[in-house]
């Protein structure tokens, strides 16, 4: 989809930093997109990028399964900026060496520039304290023809090179990473003065220029899409709304897992504020139904998610054919296609609640958001209007409470979590810790224990809290929460939640635990 105009392409060799670069330069306003190293250089040419990254990876140029892509690259005439495993290749395939340095160069090392260097303009020549961070087992031995020293290290005396004629240059070091106190001068430096963007990438012009791109493929037919009250979806539904106004029907499935409060915040929100089409679907005994007397986390997973498409199809159907789009928040992170060596492989989000939509009801994918990251989301929904506290609420699995009830539903044990979960979320928001973790929660475990209450023996409920930091819920630890929020949160519970008398906190990470308890 080239709707935006100037772009840098990154070339992904498998780094785990290439996410990392693609943010740093659309924090600097310019958009940017990654892409398989082996892009062919038709399509290259087709994307008409301002500049090329060539990012680093864990191979060694001359591995025999090293990714190699097309040589002619560097005569595109189109600027490009090779990063440690780029840099080394772009060595070897203008005809210099790289070798295995005898000792792998790992952490921080001081960077001396040289006066000419368009990378390293505004930087001091000559000075020997530029801290940046290397991570390397080769390195470039000998500068291939036509290529010259641009920056130098202790252990890397090619530290950074360039061409003496064409636009190519490259580093050892990393500049996207924060240990690389110049990254952002050298990033910017390239994109600015060696690429000539200009700072035009605003969450405004994506706005501007997405809402054009929705009304010209839409056309005047009709869209739906399903709001979940995520971020996500939220945002999705608003932008496409704004695109196309009353061509957009959304349906909001209330399965009666929900936390509380959140069906009627999102609903008076949307219908209300906005004037969105929104069908309320209320479900709450369909899944309560289906789901009574199930125990087994997968079950549950399975009943509410074809239940949802069951009843998200019903209801599409009623719109009648004209529906021919399906909108979706499907974000960059799910579907970069990233380097593998069994070849590009497209990642698919293992948890998308609408999968297998789109080819049941034989509808296309309008997906706004597949070239943004979550901040960037967050960013456009702001723009858009959305309320703060619907921007920045935690995620919330598909599935609701029923995988934070552990063992079979029923409508009392909902309750006694609903009751449990509000007051999690009242403490974390009111000591402003409900921003800083990933996500916090409340979890009913399926046994009961002895307690003391008045001069009574009870036995009762266990509630377990859950509260994990993360960036990409791929890996998660356990919050250092304040004792005295923990505290609070559990006299709260134990004092004002009937059924409950112990509290306990999860304090495992991920892995070996997931985030949910089932
Ligand atoms: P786990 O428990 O796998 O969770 O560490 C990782 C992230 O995914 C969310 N999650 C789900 N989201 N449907 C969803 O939409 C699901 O079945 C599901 N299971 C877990 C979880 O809340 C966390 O953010």
């Amino acid at each position: 989809m080239a709707i935006h105009d100037e772009k840098i392409i990154i070339l992904d060799f498998g780094s785990q930093t290439t996410q990392l670069i693609a943010r740093r330069i659309r924090e600097q306003k310019v958009y940017c997109e990654i892409h398989p190293y082996n892009l062919k250089l038709d399509a290259i040419r087709a994307l008409a990028p301002m500049g090329l990254i060539l990012s680093g990876g864990p191979s060694s140029v001359y591995d025999p399964e090293a990714p190699i892509s097309d040589p002619e690259i560097l005569n595109l005439g189109i600027p490009v900026l090779g990063i440690c495993y780029g840099a080394q290749l772009m060595t070897l395939q203008a005809g210099g060496r790289v070798e295995r340095a005898c000792k792998r160069e790992f952490g921080k090392a001081d960077l001396t520039v040289f006066a000419t260097d368009a990378l390293f303009a505004g930087l001091e020549p000559g000075r020997a304290e530029y801290q940046v961070w290397m991570s390397h087992g080769d390195r470039i031995e000998t500068l291939a023809p036509g290529f010259a020293i641009a920056a130098t290290s202790e252990h890397s005396p090619n530290a950074a090179i360039r061409h003496e004629h064409k636009n190519l240059h490259g580093v050892q070091f990393h500049p996207e990473v924060a240990h690389t106190l110049i990254g952002t001068d050298v990033l910017r430096n390239f994109i600015f003065g060696i690429c000539g963007c200009q700072p035009a990438w605003t969450m405004e012009s994506f706005v501007q220029t997405t809402v054009a791109h929705i009304r010209a493929t839409v056309g005047q037919e009709q869209v739906i899409c399903a709001l979940s009250g995520g971020v996500d979806s939220s945002v999705t539904a608003a932008l496409v709304h704004r695109a196309i106004g009353d061509q957009l029907t959304c349906i909001y499935v209330d399965n009666g897992l929900m936390r509380t409060g959140e069906t009627e915040s999102i609903l008076s929100y949307f219908s209300q504020k906005t004037g969105l089409k929104v069908i309320h679907v209320d479900a709450v005994k369909f899944f309560l139904d289906r789901l009574q007397g199930v125990e087994d986390p997968e079950k549950k997973r399975k009943i509410i998610g074809y239940g949802f498409i069951e009843i998200f199809e019903k209801e599409a159907h009623k719109l009648g054919a004209e529906v021919r789009f399906l909108a979706q928040g499907t974000l960059y992170p799910d579907v970069i296609e990233s380097v593998s060596f069994k070849g590009p492989s497209a990642v698919i989000k293992s948890h998308h609640n609408v999968g297998g939509l789109p080819e049941v009801m034989k509808l296309k994918l309008l997906e706004p958001l597949r070239e943004l990251f979550k901040d960037e989301v967050r960013k456009v929904g702001l723009e858009l209007g959305i309320p703060e506290e619907a921007i920045f609420r935690q995620p919330f699995p598909g599935p609701g409470l029923a995988i934070r009830i552990l063992g079979a539903l029923t409508a009392e044990r909902l309750h006694i979590l609903r009751q449990a979960d509000v007051i999690v979320l009242e403490e974390m928001k009111r000591t402003g810790y409900y921003r800083k973790v990933w996500q916090s929660f409340a979890v009913l475990l399926p046994i009961q224990t002895v307690g003391v209450m008045g001069d009574e023996r009870t036995y009762e409920n266990v509630v377990a809290i859950r509260s994990v930091d993360s960036v990409d819920a791929m890996t998660a630890d356990w919050s250092k929460l304040p004792y005295d929020l923990l505290g609070r949160i559990s006299t709260r519970i134990i004092n004002e939640v009937r059924g409950v008398n112990r509290v306990v906190y999860d304090i495992s990470s991920k892995p070996p635990s997931t985030i949910e308890w089932e």
